[in-house]
């Protein structure tokens, strides 16, 4: 209240200074705006120099003149009070000094009174900024120095109440400079300091701040947001400037080899970049890249063993044509992509049996692949009789490892199986076959080492009589076999004119008929022989056996059947039952069977006297004689053989009964003397001898001896011999052929006289 009275005295004071300066006629006041109502303002009448009650009686009243009713006048004091508060900022805006006119009407008499009322301005406004909020952009190559004009903060109020300074916050790029427009007003305008980095930050805020000169001071805010534009300063930067990678060189195509990427600081469009290959136009470069995406893709073949490493550059490029650069090293891996190779140099397909070592094939390996893929083994069959050489670097050399026998296999089917170590592994194989060619090593073999051959006496003719056979494991001619007789250890023998061979399939044929009693078995060698170079040959003994026939009939050797003096035998009349007559004797030349005899009595002078052993051919009486029996007798006799075609022969015999033992016509036992018996007969001879002088006969044998010689004298020459009268009897009746078979056994190999105490049976 203090400083309201000093105002209000104030105010009085200019009011008088008003009245006293100006005319009479206009009466000036002076107040702040913003005065409560109620507020005395002056008093009229004291001021016009009327008294108190005179306003009233004259009817004062004031007019507004278009003016608010803002005074109003009390007539019976004359004050002049406030009506309602006035607002400067409302009643006057912005002119100044803001006065209000009005006028002061007394009637009776009429009298004008010119008044003005001055509103002066108090600080009651703060600055106010039109937009809470300001955009501005601003590019990152403004200069530093640059300013920005910024839209000036309102403040209704005048003068130095009005706004006087902007500030703004604290920051590292701006400040405000307050420009002073013609019409006092003032506006801020922002200075660059420092160069802005969109890159660095990309947009500020700041605030600005508006201040007005009253007492104490008002201020208003803003809010600057500062967009940094970005304008192209960066070139594109790659991640890495080398970029190392490995890729297999079986890649297919299109295959991503690496993806690389730059980075431009800037934005938008500034910011984009763009891929190419440096060295774009290298044909020798599979590789291609996307030049968006950085994707480095394969467009041709790799092959490591043509080019294990590429070196590119890939340039990046933006809009505003910087560009970084970067390497990318590629290193291609090898693949077992390749499988080895086998080169033939030399073969030998056809090698020879019994060879110590022979050279079959002669190779080389090859594998471009590289380190383990390319590393190659060698192998073939375990089982074969071949080995692998490594000679000199991927030379091998494929040889026999011992030597060959084609009888035991003349054809080798070798696979060389060639692999790498790579993974997968790979392999190559590649057959040969190895032909063993013949040599002739090998004899022809017989399929039995001896043969024996039957054949039946009294063939026919070149009668076929058995075949052997050989083989020779060799083959061509080294296998071709003739067969051929070789000469007969008994040279006696003309063997051509007995046997002959059929030189090619061995069959063995008898040319000439054979006689088993001449001829029982014979031997000989054939040989065979292939048509090598030279020949071999072997041989094989063949022994022909002769089978005997029943072609000869008996003969009897005693009694002669063929003498012209009938033989005849004594029988004395005292003779007891089983009185040995006589023997018949009889051979047959044949053998087993066929020599087997049997004799028979057929006919008789008085059967039933006599009576003939079938198996010996003795000839005994069967009863006392008597005196009515004749003298003379006749028998007849049959001599069998027992082959299959049964031969026979007959025997006559003559026995003549006599009463004593003093005829001189009893036989001698004497042993017929044969000169060409050799030494076994002899034996035999005494053998039967000896037998026969156990027999009661033998004393009376010797005593007649002598008494009987001059008979046997008489007789020699016709007894003398008793040889077989053909040339079937190889001059001896013995069978020469020693084997002791049983045929033997029947021979009858004696020649004895006929004396009726000696036999022989066998
Ligand atoms: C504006 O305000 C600032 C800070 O308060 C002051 O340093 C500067 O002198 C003022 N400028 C004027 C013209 O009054
Ligand atoms: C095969 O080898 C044999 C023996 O080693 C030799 O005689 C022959 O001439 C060779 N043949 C060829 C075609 O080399
Ligand atoms: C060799 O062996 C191969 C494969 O095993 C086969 O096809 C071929 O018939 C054989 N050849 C001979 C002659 O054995
Ligand atoms: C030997 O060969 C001949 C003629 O081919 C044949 O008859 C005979 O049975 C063979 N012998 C053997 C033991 O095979
Ligand atoms: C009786 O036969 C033998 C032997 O054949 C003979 O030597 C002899 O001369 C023959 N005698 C007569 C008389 O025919």
């Amino acid at each position: 209240m203090e400083t309201a009275s000093e105002k209000r005295q104030v105010v009085f004071l200019t009011i008088l200074l008003l009245l006293w300066k100006s005319d009479a006629e206009t009466i000036r006041y002076s107040m702040p705006e913003e005065t409560e109502s109620g507020y005395l303002v002056a008093n009229l009448a004291k001021d016009l120099g009327l008294r108190v009650g005179e306003l009233a009686t004259r009817g004062a009243r004031i007019h507004h003149k278009g003016n608010k009713d803002l005074l109003q006048l009390d007539a019976e004091t004359g004050n002049l009070i406030l009506k309602e508060k006035p607002d400067r900022e409302v009643l006057c805006r912005a002119t100044e000094p803001c006065v209000l006119h009005f006028q002061i009407i007394l009637e009776n008499p009429v009298q004008f009174f010119q008044t003005e009322l001055q509103l002066t301005d108090i600080n009651d406004h703060a600055p106010e900024f039109p937009d809470r909020k300001m955009l501005l952009k601003i590019s990152e190559s403004a200069q530093p120095g640059t300013m920005f004009p910024l839209k000036a903060a309102q403040d209704p109020d005048i003068g130095s109440n009005a706004v006087q300074n902007y500030t703004v916050s604290p920051n590292l790029h701006f400040h405000v400079i307050t420009h002073s427009r013609t019409d006092g007003r003032k506006y801020p305008e922002l200075v660059l300091d420092r160069a802005l980095d969109r890159e660095e930050q990309p947009e500020l805020t700041l605030t600005l701040i508006a201040l007005d000169g009253g007492a104490p001071s008002r201020s208003g805010t803003t809010t600057v947001h500062i967009e940094v534009v970005d304008i192209n300063d960066n070139p594109p930067k790659f991640d890495q400037s080398l970029y190392e990678v490995q890729i297999p060189e079986n890649s297919p195509l299109n295959a991503l080899v690496a993806t690389v990427s730059a980075r431009d600081l800037d934005a938008g469009i500034h910011g984009t970049v763009i891929y190419s290959l440096f060295q774009g136009g290298e044909l020798s470069q599979p590789f291609e890249i996307d030049e968006v995406a950085g994707e480095i893709r394969l467009k041709g073949t790799l092959d490591f063993e043509a080019t294990p490493y590429y070196n590119i550059e890939i340039v990046a490029t933006d809009p505003g044509g910087f560009s970084g650069k970067c390497s990318v090293a590629i290193q291609v891996v090898d693949v077992n992509d390749n499988a080895p190779k086998l080169t033939i140099s030399s073969l030998n397909s056809s090698i020879p049996e019994n060879a110590p070592e022979a050279v079959v094939a002669v190779f080389s390996v090859s594998d471009p692949d590289s380190g383990e893929n390319g590393r190659i083994v060698c192998s073939i069959q375990n089982e074969l009789p071949f080995l692998l050489k490594p000679t000199f670097e991927n030379y091998y050399t494929l040889v026999t490892e011992r030597p060959l026998d084609r009888e035991s296999r003349a054809d080798y089917n070798i696979t060389i199986t060639v692999s790498d170590l790579g993974i997968p592994r790979l392999t190559t194989q590649h057959t040969i076959i190895v032909q063993v060619s013949d040599i002739n090593d090998n004899a022809p073999a017989f399929n039995q080492t001896s043969y024996t051959l039957l054949v039946r006496e009294n063939n026919s003719p070149a009668l076929h009589i058995g075949t052997i056979s050989a083989t020779d494991s060799d083959t061509g001619a080294n296998a071709h076999i003739s067969y051929l007789l070789l000469p007969l250890y008994d040279m006696q023998l003309a063997l051509t004119s007995l046997v002959s061979i059929n030189q090619e399939n061995g069959q063995l044929f008898v040319l000439r008929a054979l006689d088993y009693e001449t001829l029982q078995t014979f031997e000989f060698s054939v040989g065979a022989t292939d048509h090598g170079s030279p020949a071999l040959s072997s041989q094989a003994l063949v022994r022909v056996v002769v089978l005997d026939d029943n072609d000869n009939a008996p003969f009897v050797l005693y009694p002669l059947q063929n003498a012209s003096v009938p033989c005849t035998e004594l029988l004395p009349r005292a003779a007891e039952p089983g009185y040995l007559v006589t023997k018949v004797v009889a051979v047959d030349c044949d053998s087993g069977q066929n020599a087997w005899l049997s004799f028979q009595l057929l006919k008789a002078t008085e059967p039933g006297l006599f009576n003939v052993w079938a198996h010996n051919g003795e000839v005994r009486t069967t009863r006392l004689l008597s005196e009515r029996d004749v003298p003379k007798h006749k028998l007849l006799l049959v001599v069998k053989d027992n082959g299959e075609h049964q031969r026979s022969a007959t025997v006559t015999l003559h026995v003549l009964l006599v009463d004593g033992f003093s005829q001189p016509y009893l036989p001698l036992p004497e042993v017929a003397r044969d000169p060409v018996q050799d030494d076994e007969d002899v034996l035999t001879l005494y053998l039967v001898i000896a037998l026969a002088s156990v027999s009661s006969l033998f004393l009376f044998s010797v005593l007649l001896f002598i008494g009987m010689r001059l008979c046997k004298r008489a007789r020699e020459a016709s007894l003398g011999v008793c040889s077989v009268p053909e040339g079937h009897f190889p001059g001896h009746l013995v069978d020469v052929s020693g084997t002791g078979t049983l045929s033997q056994s029947y021979q009858y190999e004696v020649c004895l006289t006929g004396d009726s105490g000696t036999g022989l049976t066998m």
